[in-house]
Parts: C-alpha cells; sequence; structure tokens
C-alpha cells in the first residue's frame, strides 16, 4: 500500500464571514446576558461548532414555544421568515439576529420587488432553513425550483413580472444551468446585478476546481447538514476525483488513501480550522511528508455586529 506523500490545502476554505459573525454573537451575548442564550436552528451547520457552545450556555431550539418568556434570542446564519421574526417580537424576547447579511440582502430585495408586484422562482433546496427564511419573506408568490423537471412544471400566477431568487449556498455550475432553463421559460425574467450564490460559496468551489485535478483524493472537512460542505464533496466527485466529507479526523478511513499519493483537505463554511488542523495530523501520521496551500481569493470580508452586543 503506497503511503500518502504530500497534501494540498484548498484556498480559501473553512469559516465565512457569516459565520464568524453568527458565532461572534452568540458567543457575546454568553459574555453579556449570561447562560443560557436561546439560539433558533442551529447557529450554523456543523456539529463541533453546535457542541462547543451548548457546552457554554446555548440552548438550540426549532420552537419558540421551547423559549421561556424574557429569554434572550439569537436567529442562525441561515434567516428565519417574517412569521418566526414577527412572533418572537410579539413574545418580547431580547432577539439578536446573527441571520449572514447576504442572506438578509436575499430578503430585501424579495421584499422591494414585492411591492412592485413581482412573483418569485427561487432555486433552492426544499426544507433547507436558509429556503424556509427567504420564502418566508412573502405569504404566497414564491415558487422554489429544485432541478430542470420543477423548471418545466413550475406555474406562476402571471409571467411579466417574475423575478430570480436563489439559496446562497447553491452548486455554482448547477443554479447557472437551472437558472438557464428558468430563463428560457420565462423570457421577462429579472434577475439580481450580482448572483444570489454568495462569496464564500463561489470561492470554496473555485479552489476544489483547482485543487481536484491535482490530487488522488479530496477530504472535506464538514457536517453533512451544510449545504456548501456537500456541494464541495460532490464537486470534487464529479471532476473524477474520490471525495469524502468528514466532521473530524477521527472520521477518516486508512484504506481511502490506499492509492492516493496526493491528498487534497478543503472545508465547508462553517467548520472551524482546528478540526482541518486535525485532518492534517492524520494524514502526517498517514506518511504525508508536506502540506502546501494552493494560492487562490483572498477574502477580507467582514460584517459588523448587530447593536447592543458590546463587551464591557
Ligand atoms: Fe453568508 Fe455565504 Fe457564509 S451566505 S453565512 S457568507 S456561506
Amino acid at each position: 500500500m503506497a503511503a500518502v506523500q504530500e497534501v494540498l490545502l484548498a484556498e480559501p476554505r473553512g469559516f465565512c464571514a457569516g459565520v464568524d459573525r453568527a458565532i461572534e454573537i452568540v458567543e457575546r451575548a454568553l459574555a453579556k446576558f449570561g447562560r443560557p442564550i436561546y439560539v433558533r436552528h442551529e447557529i450554523v451547520h456543523n456539529t463541533h461548532v453546535v457542541n462547543d457552545l451548548r457546552d457554554r450556555g446555548a440552548i438550540f431550539i426549532e420552537e419558540l414555544d421551547d423559549v421561556p418568556a424574557g429569554a434572550t434570542l439569537v436567529f442562525s446564519a441561515h434567516g428565519v421568515s417574517l412569521a418566526v421574526q414577527r412572533e418572537a417580537e410579539r413574545r418580547g424576547f431580547r432577539i439578536f439576529d446573527a441571520t449572514c447579511p447576504l442572506v438578509s440582502k436575499v430578503h430585501v430585495e424579495v421584499a422591494k420587488l414585492h411591492q412592485e408586484g413581482y412573483e418569485f422562482i427561487m432555486i433552492g433546496h426544499k426544507g433547507h432553513p436558509e429556503v424556509e427564511g427567504t420564502m418566508g419573506q412573502l405569504d404566497a408568490g414564491i415558487h422554489l425550483v429544485e432541478d430542470l423537471a420543477d423548471v418545466a412544471r413550475v406555474q406562476p400566477q402571471q409571467t411579466e413580472r417574475l423575478a430570480l431568487v436563489t439559496q446562497t449556498t447553491l452548486s455554482v455550475d448547477d443554479a447557472a444551468e437551472i437558472a438557464a432553463a428558468v430563463r428560457a421559460r420565462f423570457p421577462a425574467l429579472r434577475e439580481p446585478k450580482q448572483q444570489d450564490i454568495c462569496y464564500a460559496t463561489q470561492n470554496r468551489q473555485d479552489a476544489v476546481k483547482l485543487l481536484s485535478p491535482l490530487v488522488d483524493a479530496v477530504v472535506v472537512v464538514g457536517s453533512p447538514s451544510s449545504s456548501n460542505t456537500n456541494r464541495l464533496r460532490e464537486l470534487a466527485q464529479r471532476l473524477g476525483v474520490p471525495a469524502y466529507m468528514v466532521e473530524d479526523a477521527s472520521e477518516l478511513r486508512d484504506h481511502w488513501f490506499a492509492d492516493a499519493a496526493r491528498v487534497g483537505v478543503t472545508a465547508g463554511a462553517s467548520a472551524p480550522e482546528t478540526l482541518v488542523q486535525g485532518v492534517l495530523q492524520r494524514l502526517k501520521a498517514l506518511g504525508a511528508v508536506s502540506v502546501r496551500s494552493l494560492d487562490g481569493a483572498r477574502e477580507t470580508l467582514k460584517f459588523p455586529l448587530p447593536k447592543g452586543l458590546k463587551l464591557d
């Protein structure tokens, strides 16, 4: 069995600005108001992040009924529907909104165009909390399409004022194909000036496109619930490289690397770098003598925190 010799690291990988901000909001709320802090849904889709915050006093809930009166509540990075937002306000919780500003931007666009009489086609994954939050910005008038078959079937009320929105963490290539089909069916379609798929999703997929042809196997660090992480694994696989998604180093299996002299490593936008370092240690134990980072987009974006979380 040939040993692993070299590891190539995708750049960029791991935390995006929206995840950084969301975690910091929970940490600051804990520091400022004490435990417990209630968080609606997993703050970001990563098991380690959620377990760590749970140990420090966060309580993750899905239903507002599970939040006691007077509690502090954080909305997750994926965003919430207007109904959830209004109900939380009505119940008088102290609310901090950790919705990624790039998801909020989509919400604002939906509200604005709705005022102008638009209906929407949304490309996204049914049941994902971001999709529920975005579709829940309106009572009706957003039609979800997941694939080309859905595009052929969808029936808006009218076609003159129809706008496209997408989930922020889709496969860039799949979304482009589905958007082209929507455009072909509805030529008057209005599209966002800048795509809704976020910079972090785009950059991490670009990095995997660069990485995959150079390696014999790809390890993607992240949780199965994370949309952008799944897309990274799929992408490497589509490019012809065996690709494995792991929560952490403990899930690596030696036989994956039996014929892999070069292994590529990346991480989804919600996966902490410490987990990547754990994977590197394991690959070094399997024989890797060199670890090299590839060149990629430099990310400097940082989002401001909501008001009321300044620490003394
Ligand atoms: Fe926001 Fe994109 Fe990260 S939508 S939370 S910057 S993956």
